[in-house]
């Protein structure tokens, strides 16, 4: 049986969070096991907003491939690679830009979102304007089926959707299919002081930290402000810890115990973080191996991303090979 296709793509923002993996990388790394997995490390879309500070983007994207295949993402399973390496990408955003009316573009809330709010870059640019039809591309140039991202890319997925349509229309029925998103109920983990777990914040914990400053971050977190005595009692609801069991501690009867001893000021606020320190430690333990395992042999990680790219790149051509006679292109005779 035909496996259902997918693509997603994570911009290379450097060491992924709790956040990154509860949100997106374990549905990813589940996905693996029954679908056609494609997963690229978006740099082209890194540098639409970080142009000014490229240097530091080659750094990122193996901070990103590594935590990527610490958490169980597996090149035998799933297609892991760079966008930038494969060159389709670029030349499905040119083809699609032919179809894509401005107004679309301007009227995209990210984009109007992001010229207001990051108001230190200069991004009055012809590619940042351009962001959702890159995105596009990445998602037709594999004729993914299905997209797992958060609901903030809603408004990219239906772009997407109007672009094939549009597509279809001009230059031949159904040679791309409409990408749907696999909406998944995505856990929100607060950060250390309970705002969005964010780098910018300095309150993120981690995929790559070691257990000893996890242990340390843990111990020092804010709960129940109102809690400020060990005789207290607590209020889970109002506690940022209690947000983080909810998402990592595997034991439901001993999150009954946890949320009973804080409530009556049975236990302290270290019992409850001691518990969660060894949920979260054991799920990373087996991310520390594979880590270890990659960090000590970077050709390995060459090796992950060469064959990446080449998998990547044969899927590729052969939409690229029906995009090219549909827009009333000569196919170079050699590609055919
Ligand atoms: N825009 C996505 C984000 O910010 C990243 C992305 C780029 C993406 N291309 C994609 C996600 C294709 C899914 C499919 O999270």
């Amino acid at each position: 049986m035909k496996k259902i296709r997918i693509f997603s793509g994570m911009r290379p923002t450097g060491q992924l969070h709790l956040g990154h993996l509860a949100g997106a990388l374990t549905n990813w790394v589940a996905l693996q096991e029954d679908h056609d997995c494609f997963y690229g490390i978006v740099d082209w879309h890194a540098l639409m907003s970080n142009y000014a500070e490229s240097e530091n983007t080659r750094q990122l994207c193996m901070d990103v491939l590594l935590d990527w295949l610490s958490v169980g993402l597996d090149p035998e399973k799933s297609c892991i690679f760079i966008q930038s390496h494969v060159p389709q990408h670029a030349e499905l955003f040119l083809a699609l830009s032919m179809i894509t009316p401005l107004g679309w573009l301007y009227r995209n809330p990210t984009y109007k979102e992001q010229i207001q709010n990051l108001q230190n870059k200069d991004l009055g640019t012809f590619a940042f304007l351009g962001y959702p039809v890159l995105m596009a591309a990445d998602i037709l140039l594999y004729k993914a089926e299905k997209v797992p991202v958060g609901e903030d890319q809603n408004a990219h997925m239906e772009l997407s959707r109007e672009l094939v349509r549009r597509f279809n229309h001009f230059f031949g029925e159904n040679l791309l299919p409409e990408p749907q998103t696999l909406l998944t109920p995505t856990p929100k983990v607060p950060g250390t002081d309970g705002r969005k777990m964010s780098k910018s914040y300095g309150n993120s914990l981690y995929i790559s930290e070691s257990p000893e400053s996890m242990w340390d971050k843990l111990r020092t977190m804010m709960t129940d402000p109102a809690r400020e005595r060990r005789t207290d009692a607590g209020d889970p609801d109002k506690c940022p810890v209690w947000d983080i069991q909810k998402v990592f501690n595997r034991d439901p009867g001993q999150m009954a115990e946890i949320d009973k001893g804080c409530r009556t000021a049975g236990i302290g606020c270290i019992d409850c973080k001691k518990a969660l320190n060894a949920h979260i430690a054991e799920m990373m333990e087996p991310f520390r191996e594979r880590r270890a395992r990659y960090a000590k042999d970077p050709a390995l990680l060459s090796d992950v991303l060469a064959e990446g790219a080449r998998r990547a790149e044969a899927a590729a051509r052969e939409t690229m090979a029906q995009i090219y006679p549909a827009m009333g292109l000569i196919t170079r005779a050699d590609r055919v």
